[in-house]
């Protein structure tokens, strides 16, 4: 590990500190949902940038969604911009390697001395989207950045069909263990390695259950891309237990915990200011990149027309507060709004006097969800900062159990927003853990 890592595991506890206290200081910004609250309790202290926000379009929000940093907003939204950025900066390890698929020279598994090239490449990204294929290649990359001592046996923590493991697996030469609950996706992935001769075995297991830990060996390389809330943490858990040698992690779906509260890790977490809801943890993933403009379009009308519901049942009911809307199929939105609006009525036993005209409450809807999305861009600020707390406390834990830790960004945002990577590897001379 490169001599930089000593002064990041300083770095990781100091910018950990700042972040909290910022996050702290300014919930009531991120914490605010315009959804369901129509005034925001922090528009009478910033009322420039509040109706600055009302004023724009649906299509504006839309352009800066992703990006809310770099929108030229009225203060205070120019300030926590800048802050949001300096306090998230990460190295982009993606800037770093070359992706075409890196190996050993073909030639050295007797299942590839006849094959060319391009059938390997074939057999590596097969059952593979072109999305997926590049975080992998981008991830196997990245993976030898971080560690000093040679792998001896990877293992794929909820690995789908393996495709992660088995790419690191073929360049390297080293045996595999793929850990998923899926059967049918543990058939195809050893199915998979037999053609390239790698050796995998793919186990069917859920690894929220102790009998799939005791699979973990202090020998192991463990990666994980984009295994969820409670599955990445159990796997840092059940990793330092079992003492595993390295470890490549990048976490997504935050939310998806076994506790309504967010039981931080380290003990620096524990004892910060911030204290997380599990709602809390959706905010980090509240992007929309990866969806087409056709299913943004259906999500579009669905929110104006809840939005719209929710300005009519307000109106007719003389009561100022939001009612929950339940999900409802695609299909519910063939048949006009009127309809989608009195079977949210009908889902809460209303029977609510009808709007002189529905087109003008889908007008109001669709002028509120422009609203919406243009106020979230100030809550969207706090989005990568909570992420990257979530980050750190995963690290500050590591570091704590004694792995060295480097935290980086294994490649572009427009690929998958999800595209922060932990990297650790146990430090040869063990101290006692201090949890
Ligand atoms: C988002 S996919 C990621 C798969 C793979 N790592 C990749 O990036 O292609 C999450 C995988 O976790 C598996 N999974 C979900 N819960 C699991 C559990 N409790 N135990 C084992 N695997 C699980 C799912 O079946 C799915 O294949």
């Amino acid at each position: 590990m490169p001599a930089a890592t000593a002064e990041a595991g300083t770095d990781y506890a100091a910018r950990f500190s700042q972040l909290d206290a910022w996050l702290h200081q300014h919930q009531a910004l991120w914490r605010a949902k315009p959804f369901t609250t129509p005034q925001l309790p922090w528009e009478a202290d910033w009322p420039e940038l509040a109706t600055w926000l009302r004023g724009r379009t649906l299509e504006q929000a839309e352009a800066a969604h992703n990006q809310p940093q770099l929108l030229d907003a009225p203060e205070p939204f120019a300030s926590l911009a800048r802050r949001s950025i300096e306090l998230t900066e990460l190295p982009q390890w993606h800037d770093a390697d070359s992706f075409s698929v890196p190996g050993r020279p073909l030639g050295l598994s007797s299942a590839c001395s006849t094959t060319s090239k391009s059938h390997v490449v074939e057999l590596l990204s097969r059952h593979i989207p072109g999305r997926k294929w590049q975080q992998i290649t981008r991830f196997a990359a990245c993976v030898r950045l971080g560690w000093q001592e040679p792998t001896q046996h990877w293992l794929d923590w909820c690995a789908g069909k393996g495709h992660l493991g088995r790419l690191l697996a073929w360049q390297g030469g080293q045996p595999l263990t793929c850990l998923e609950r899926d059967a049918a996706l543990n058939r195809q992935g050893a199915e998979l390695g037999r053609q390239l001769g790698v050796a995998s075995q793919h186990l069917d297991a859920d690894v929220l259950e102790a009998y799939a830990w005791q699979q973990l060996q202090p020998e192991h390389s463990i990666v994980a891309l984009h295994a969820c809330g409670q599955l990445h943490m159990t796997l840092l858990q059940q990793a330092v237990a079992q003492g595993c040698a390295q470890l490549a992690v990048s976490p997504c779906c935050y939310n998806r915990i076994d506790s309504a509260e967010y039981r931080p890790l380290s003990s620096i977490a524990r004892a910060g200011q911030l204290r997380l809801t599990r709602d809390d943890l959706g905010l980090p993933l509240q992007e929309s990149i990866t969806a087409g403009q056709r299913v943004r379009r259906l999500r579009d009308q669905s929110m104006a027309w809840r939005l719209a519901f929710d300005i009519w049942q307000r109106q007719a009911r003389g009561i100022d507060r939001y009612l929950p809307t339940p999900s409802r199929p695609q299909s519910a939105l063939g048949q006009g709004i009127a309809h989608f609006c009195r079977d949210l009525a009908a889902h809460h036993q209303l029977q609510l006097r009808e709007p002189d005209s529905w087109e003008q409450l889908e007008e109001q809807g669709w002028q509120r969800l422009a609203q919406v999305r243009n106020l979230e861009l100030l809550p969207g600020l706090f989005r990568r900062p909570l992420e990257v707390w979530l980050l750190l406390d995963r690290a500050l834990y590591l570091e704590q159990m004694g792995y060295q830790v480097r935290l980086g960004q294994f490649c572009e945002y427009q690929l998958t927003p999800r595209n922060l990577l932990l990297v650790a590897e146990r430090c040869s001379a063990q101290t006692a853990p201090t949890l």
